[in-house]
């Protein structure tokens, strides 16, 4: 024990984490449901400062002046991309952070041998110590660069997807040299016949076949599968910290990355079960174009119609169900807003209005969700895909905005297609169905949608938040 905290007994530091412990699992509970998510992200963020400020003053690692700059230069940034980012650009951003994530732990756990083993360190370490670092640096290494590719490609600067020469045996070429170098690691401490010197680098060999992974990895994936791969990236980055932890014996690490982790883990496999992706095939089948975009004139050439604000009001104005479905054109265009005061005028016209949300719409989980909070609209008026899917032959008009995949029909009908087997919104049971988008463009998945050529669907072109405001307005036309 050091610095400021030299007077106090050992049970104040084991003390101080349980409490950032607790903090964290209650605001990980409240982060369950999106009425509490908010005050769940506060008290998780009190724990970080319980675990941060105490390890700080406790172990005195570095000049307090330098922390406290270290800390205000990170508040800083971190303060300044929160404010700035696009909530459309938010999924980049979550990839960045889980990147961070993992390279620092990676670093750390370096640091941590070199000061091990370093000229004034002992020539013989504890197995488990190299154990946790080997394990750190190859979590660490493949969450670094495959979140760094990841961010990339959402943001456009990477190819989507990039396909090379024997994909599947070089990734496993290099994951068995960083497991190789692992064993390096740890089995010349353990029967330390090799001079300290040598120990460090076998950890860089492992740190770089890992980056190498971590690229060779992310590369192939592309479309319909980045959430996945987004939310695995963040259970690493987790795991990375968790075993960090192990390396330099801090209980609160440990618990906190494994907390990212698990959570991360079970948001994977939900992902994964809301676009029926095993993780296997996500990781090393690879996302593949079936060409199909390149047909898109064909499928709708004189077999789409369009309609107009003032008729879309009239269908309403006779309508008793109305479920809206947004996508991720509701974030680009903002029209959030425009959506809800759609909404609440037609309740105040007694029709029942739901929201009808699929898990994987927008561009990062629970995106549709944040956004129509964000314009006051209920939790409870919130449907997800399985309570609304039943309920859309009940339904007398849908109207999706700024949607596309996930109410592709060719989900359900065609097994070549990239996202066969998907759950999708059966939108097109619904007596009629108004698809509102700027053009006939894909989505994400950059395969065209037979929904927009059926008998009961009209096209209602344009950016999602001019077409509700007109809409509002219309609709307030008819009952004046
Ligand atoms: P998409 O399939 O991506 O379709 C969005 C549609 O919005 C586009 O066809 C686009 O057509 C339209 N659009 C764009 N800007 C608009 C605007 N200003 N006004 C009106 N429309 C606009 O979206 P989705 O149905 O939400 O499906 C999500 C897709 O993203 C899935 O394939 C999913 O796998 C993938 N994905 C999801 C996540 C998560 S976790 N949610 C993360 C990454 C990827 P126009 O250009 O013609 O307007």
């Amino acid at each position: 024990m050091l610095g400021i905290a030299a007077g106090l007994p050992p049970a104040a530091l084991s003390l101080a984490y349980l409490a950032a412990a607790v903090l964290f699992i209650h605001g990980l509970r409240q982060l369950t449901h999106p009425r509490t998510a908010r005050r769940g992200n506060i008290f998780s963020a009190a724990g970080m400062v319980v675990a941060v400020g105490v390890t700080v003053l406790w172990f005195e690692i570095l000049s307090p002046v330098v922390l406290f700059a270290g800390l205000l230069v990170g508040a800083a940034i971190g303060s300044w991309l929160a404010v700035t980012v696009d909530t459309t650009d938010m999924p980049q951003l979550v990839g960045l952070f889980n990147g961070f994530g993992g390279g620092a732990s990676a670093l750390v756990a370096g640091a941590e041998l070199i000061d091990l083993f370093g000229p004034s360190g002992p020539t013989v370490a504890p197995v488990e110590t190299a154990t946790a670092a080997a394990a750190t640096g190859l979590i660490g290494g493949v969450t670094f660069w495959g979140s760094l590719v990841a961010a990339g490609k959402l943001q456009g600067y990477v190819e989507d997807p990039v396909h090379y020469p024997g994909e599947n045996p070089l990734k496993a070429a290099f994951f068995v040299l960083a497991v190789l170098a692992g064993v390096a690691l740890v089995t010349q401490i353990e029967i330390s016949v090799l001079s300290a010197a040598t120990w460090v680098p076998s950890y860089w060999v492992l740190v770089a076949a890992a980056s190498i992974l971590g690229i060779l990895l992310v590369v192939p994936i592309g479309g319909a599968d980045m959430p996945v791969v987004i939310a695995l990236l963040n259970a690493c980055s987790g795991l990375a910290a968790a075993a960090t932890g192990f390396a330099l014996d801090n209980s609160v690490l440990i618990v906190a990355g494994t907390l990212v982790g698990a959570s991360g883990l079970i948001l994977t496999f939900i992902m994964c079960e809301s676009m029926n992706r095993t993780l296997t095939n996500v990781l090393f089948g690879g996302y593949s174009d079936d060409g199909s975009s390149g047909d898109v004139a064909d499928i709708y050439t004189g077999n789409v119609m369009s309609t107009s604000p003032e008729e879309v009001a009239m269908l309403l104005d006779v309508a008793r169900r109305v479920v809206i479905v947004p996508g991720y054109g509701m974030a680009v265009g903002q029209a959030q807003h425009a959506v809800a005061e759609l909404a609440a005028l037609l309740e105040a016209n007694d029709v029942e209005v739901i929201f009808g949300i699929h898990p994987v719409a927008g561009r990062m989980p629970g995106h549709m969700n944040v956004l129509l909070a964000e314009a006051n609209v209920p939790y409870e008026q919130m449907a997800e895909l399985e309570a609304v899917n039943p309920t859309f032959s009940q339904t007398d008009v849908v109207i999706v905005t700024g949607a596309n995949d996930v109410v592709n029909p060719s989900a359900l009908s065609e097994t070549s297609s990239p996202i066969a087997g998907m759950p999708v919104l059966h939108v097109w049971d619904a007596q009629t169905v108004i698809v509102n988008k700027r053009s006939l463009s894909p989505g994400y998945a950059g395969i065209p949608n037979p929904l927009f050529t059926y008998d009961n669907t009209y096209m209602l072109f344009g950016d999602a938040r001019e077409a509700m405001q007109a809409l509002v307005t219309e609709y307030k036309d008819t009952h004046r």
